[in-house]
């Protein structure tokens, strides 16, 4: 290795130090990033011939999904012993939702309403990345999602920025661990600003418009929670956000992510994001994309090489100062530099990375993360299953592995438990049914599970989906197994809310399973036999029908909101023919328990401005099974100085109710909880009345009123 003359020093000093002996070129190498071995991403070929050269020559400063450990080792080595300053490289990957070991997609990790759950999951998924030799995952993905057929809101953390903001928090701690040079650590990255989640029509890379407001409201604040919790990298996003591509977006990069948010770490663009900005039709040519994208404010690109091939060029020009330059080159060797890769480069490479994987505890956090996630959508009393009672079981998802998700980095297929295998593992006896032998061999049973589900690979990004029903076929056999008489359990595996508006009637019971990775046939089953009660509770609307779409909780009213005593009548905000309601609300999820709520009372009808109210609201578990609750409030603005939603997520407690427990639940209302963007666009509150709700989900809330004074 050559000698790091450097090391002693205080970091900044030593970066600084580092940087004065680096060439323009070597500069511009540290913006580049490469990707390596990975052979086609989002349909772009990658001609590896040139890397090692290029990392030879100092022209890379990271590499992007290379994970096999001869591979690492050798690249780095090869940065380090010869390259002329012998600066490390840093790996990034997508690790989404597990490296090794798959835990539930995002979506489904957000239905726990856990951040302590989340947190613990990153760690274990930290865990496995760490030891992999990578440093840095491109994860969490926080675009706020409101359009179910939108691939990637299964890597998303649903509909509501409150909930988001905190789970956000929770991946970028599990992840980051508060000191990146800790060998169990990795670089969290949240992605991607901005606006993504609003593409047109859920169409993959479409057109975004949405106004300011919303975008402060709702599609800033988990950004914003992750940049407060000390994430060290941003992803620009893919589209064009009012008029203006994502990643050329001065406004969004710099006077809003820098300026305002206060993010110091690394922004890196998408996937020849780019370059991209020549087809959105604002650059005519690699030079000026360089150019505008840096001077929106980029660090670190992508894939596509137009910093590296102009940035020079621009500087000679006079475009663009070396001081920016520096200062962008800075931040990346400041990363380096916290995760310890100049005191040790090879930071976990192991001969054998294996022993690491697919622990006995990781496996054992992936089950409880399944118990936690799954959401029961119906239940008329066929379920949890008799102990021991012969069931069958019926239909594709019985024994599919196929329920890992996209963006499963290295997780495979063949680690995954089944239901039929978690059945033989809990010896619960069962008949296998196919359609053939349906009718005959149920006669004797009270019970058909039938699991079904969309493929992993419907989702995720590049797939779109218009029509959210399972295929006619499983609808057919859903019906048919109705027709038996029995109860019928539906298990439903799927990367999105599905339309289930159909088959709901057929169903005596619906477990929704989203995609719940290795561990699924074994946490499904706990909840299935009622070991666990279900205690999931959707963070993402589930439409009556495609045609509701966007369908969300925190709406606004209209001027003619929907009048149930009058259906019928014309001139009110309506469908002629679709219910305005989605079929499960934000917030929805059944559990074993049976729950009143009831005594809902303020402890002062006013709230004034450096004082709290408290809400109080008693539980009783009605039910003959013990289940967590989570109760949820929401408040309304009765008037504002702009139109506020109907309802909005400002608080939830999770409690646990025994069978027959009766308890009080407290929350305690800030001043803080009524902030909004005003007319003038400051976020502060006015001297109003307001709803305070308390409720099982954003559905069913019943509703106090308070006077801020
Ligand atoms: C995705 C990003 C991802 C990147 C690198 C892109 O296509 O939009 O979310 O991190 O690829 O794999």
């Amino acid at each position: 290795m050559k000698s790091n003359t450097l090391k002693s020093s205080s970091p900044s000093v030593k970066m600084s130090a580092l940087l004065s002996q680096m060439t323009l070129e070597e500069k511009i190498g540290q913006l580049q990033q490469s990707a390596y071995f990975s052979t086609v991403v989002t349909g772009h070929v990658v001609d590896h011939s040139g890397t090692i050269e290029a990392i030879k020559a100092g022209r890379v400063g990271s590499v992007l999904s290379v994970h096999d450990e001869r591979d690492l080792k050798m690249l780095q080595k090869t940065a380090v012993e010869e390259s002329r300053l012998g600066i490390p490289l840093l790996f990034m990957f997508d690790v989404i939702h597990g490296y090794k070991t798959a835990f539930p997609i995002n979506l489904a990790l957000s239905n726990s309403w856990d951040p302590d759950l989340v947190e613990r999951v990153s760690r274990g998924v930290a865990y496995e990345t760490s030891h992999a030799g990578l440093h840095v995952t491109f994860s969490p993905m926080v675009d706020l999602v409101r359009d179910p057929r939108w691939g990637r809101v299964m890597e998303s953390n649903g509909e509501d920025p409150y909930l988001s903001s905190l789970l956000t928090q929770a991946y970028v701690k599990g992840y980051q661990q508060d000191d990146l040079a800790q060998p169990h650590a990795i670089a969290a990255c949240v992605k991607h600003f901005a606006g993504y989640g609003f593409a047109e029509a859920g169409r993959e890379y479409n057109t975004v418009d949405v106004s300011e407001r919303t975008l402060r409201s709702v599609v800033f604040p988990p950004f914003q929670a992750g940049i407060d919790a000390g994430v060290r990298m941003v992803m620009t996003a893919f589209n064009v956000i009012n008029d203006r591509p994502a990643t050329a977006n001065r406004w969004l990069l710099n006077d809003v992510l820098r300026d305002e948010m206060g993010f110091q770490g690394v922004i890196i663009s998408d996937y020849t994001s780019t370059e991209e900005i020549i087809q959105h039709k604002v650059a005519t040519d690699t030079k000026d994309v360089a150019y505008q994208c840096f001077e929106a404010g980029l660090d670190h690109e992508m894939v596509s090489q137009t910093f590296q091939h102009h940035l020079k060029e621009l500087i000679a020009e006079g475009k663009i100062s070396e001081e920016t330059l520096n200062e962008r080159v800075l931040r990346i060797l400041t990363l380096k530099e916290q995760l310890g890769l100049f005191d040790n480069p090879y930071r976990n490479f192991y001969e054998d990375s294996a022993q690491y994987m697919l622990l006995e505890t990781t496996k054992a956090l992936a089950q409880e993360a399944v118990e936690k996630t799954v959401v029961m959508l119906k239940n008329d009393d066929a379920l949890p299953l008799k102990p021991k009672q012969t069931v069958g079981l019926f239909g594709p998802f019985i024994e599919s592995q196929d329920v890992i998700g996209e963006w499963a980095a290295l997780c495979e297929k063949s680690d995954v438990i089944t239901l039929k295998q978690a059945f033989d593992q809990a010896k619960h006896p069962y008949v296998l049914l196919d359609e053939t032998t349906l009718d005959t061999r149920s006669r004797e049973l009270d019970t058909i599970i039938v699991a079904l589900g969309e493929a992993g690979s419907e989702a995720g990004e590049g797939n779109s989906k218009a029509k959210l029903r399972l295929s006619a076929s499983q609808e057919a056999l859903v019906k048919k197994a109705h027709q038996t008489g029995k109860n019928i359990v539906l298990v439903v595996f799927a990367g999105r809310p599905l339309i289930l508006t159909e088959l709901e009637p057929f169903a005596d019971a619906i477990l929704y399973a989203y995609q719940p990775g290795t561990m699924s046939g074994a946490g499904l089953y706990r909840l299935l036999s009622g070991q666990v009660s279900p205690s999931g509770r959707l963070t993402l609307t589930f439409p009556y029908h495609e045609g509701q779409i966007p369908v969300y909780y925190n709406h606004l009213n209209t001027g003619r909101p929907f009048d149930h005593a009058r259906p019928e009548y014309r001139y009110n905000s309506r469908f002629i023919d679709i219910p305005n309601e989605p079929l499960y609300p934000f917030g929805f999820g059944l559990t074993y328990g049976q729950f009143e709520y009831s005594d809902v009372f303020l402890s002062k009808d006013h709230l004034r401005e450096d004082d709290t109210v408290k809400v109080y609201v008693t539980l009783k578990n009605h039910g003959s099974h013990g289940a967590l609750e989570t109760v949820q409030l929401y408040i309304e603005a009765q008037s504002f100085s702009v139109s506020r939603p109907v309802n909005e997520l400002k608080a939830f407690k999770q409690v646990y109710l025994d069978a027959g427990e009766e308890k009080t639940t407290v929350f305690t209302l800030t001043n803080a909880m009524f902030k909004a963007f005003n007319i003038d666009m400051a976020w502060t509150t006015e001297q109003r009345s307001y709803f305070v709700k308390v409720g099982p989900h954003s559905g069913a809330l019943i509703a106090r009123t308070v006077q801020l004074t």
